[in-house]
């Protein structure tokens, strides 16, 4: 059973966003970015399959206008999403089947590369949990409640962590079940693991793996992709 398996994130809002349509289904050259992203995995030699978390009401439309328009063979099962990205995550887990790695990525996050993902497997093969991300590019105060700085943090020791977060299957879904008890809030895996003092190993990732959250995202977007058909034609 050495097999591994995405489980891909769709099921937001996308609030930050503030579009009339779920942001994941905004086009960016012609495809919406979730096709850009289950492409990426899709295409990979590294992943086994592929599971879907969407929102209840959006099931249908990943269905038609994804997953079947774009032919994307490796989507095993489509999984509805919950409240918080924890419970979408925890859905998720509970449909995988017969695989010890499992990569939980960002639907938003499009321009991961195959390397990210074969390295993150790697070192979740030895390390049991490994994470990518990149080095903040500005200095990163702390604020206090009248809203003026208190800190500064030392820029060597901060890391912007990204998904794909790569885990032993066992080990997150063992960590996810004990969190429903906690009842805490966390906007990541490697957090849940941190409240059950595990650690994460942390891989370089890459810059352009960006999360498309607020509307200007949506440029730098096309900008990435341009650049990426560069280097591939
Ligand atoms: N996500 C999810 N289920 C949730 C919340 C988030 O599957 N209940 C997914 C999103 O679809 C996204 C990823 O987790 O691909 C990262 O979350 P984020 O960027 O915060 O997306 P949204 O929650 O959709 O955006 P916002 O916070 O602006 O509403
Ligand atoms: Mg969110």
């Amino acid at each position: 059973m050495n097999k591994t398996c995405a489980i891909v994130l769709a099921a937001g809002k996308g609030k930050r966003m503030k579009s009339n349509i779920n942001k994941q289904f905004i086009k960016i050259n012609d495809m919406p970015i979730l096709a850009h992203t289950l492409n990426v995995f899709n295409k990979s030699k590294y992943i086994d399959k592929i599971i879907l978390v969407a929102a209840e009401d959006e099931i249908s439309y990943c269905k038609e206008k994804i997953i079947c328009k774009y032919n994307f063979n490796n989507v095993v099962s489509i999984v509805k999403g919950g409240k918080e990205r924890q419970n979408s995550v925890y859905n998720g887990l509970k449909a995988v089947k017969n695989c010890n790695i499992v990569l939980i990525h960002d639907g938003a996050r499009p321009f991961i590369s195959d390397d990210i993902i074969k390295k993150g497997i790697e070192f979740a093969r030895i390390y049991g949990a490994a994470a990518c991300g990149v080095m903040p590019k500005d200095t990163i105060k702390i604020k206090d409640t009248n809203g003026f700085s208190k800190s500064s943090l030392n820029r060597e020791n901060l890391f912007i962590v990204q998904t794909p977060q790569c885990f032993k299957y066992d080990l997150i879904r063992k960590c996810h079940e004990k969190l429903i008890d906690k009842k805490v809030k966390v906007t990541d895996d490697t957090s849940v693991l941190e409240i059950f003092n595990y650690k994460t190993y942390l891989y370089d990732g890459d810059y352009s793996n960006i999360k498309i959250t607020t509307p200007e995202d949506l440029i730098i977007a096309k900008e990435i992709l341009k650049e990426s058909k560069q280097k591939i034609y």
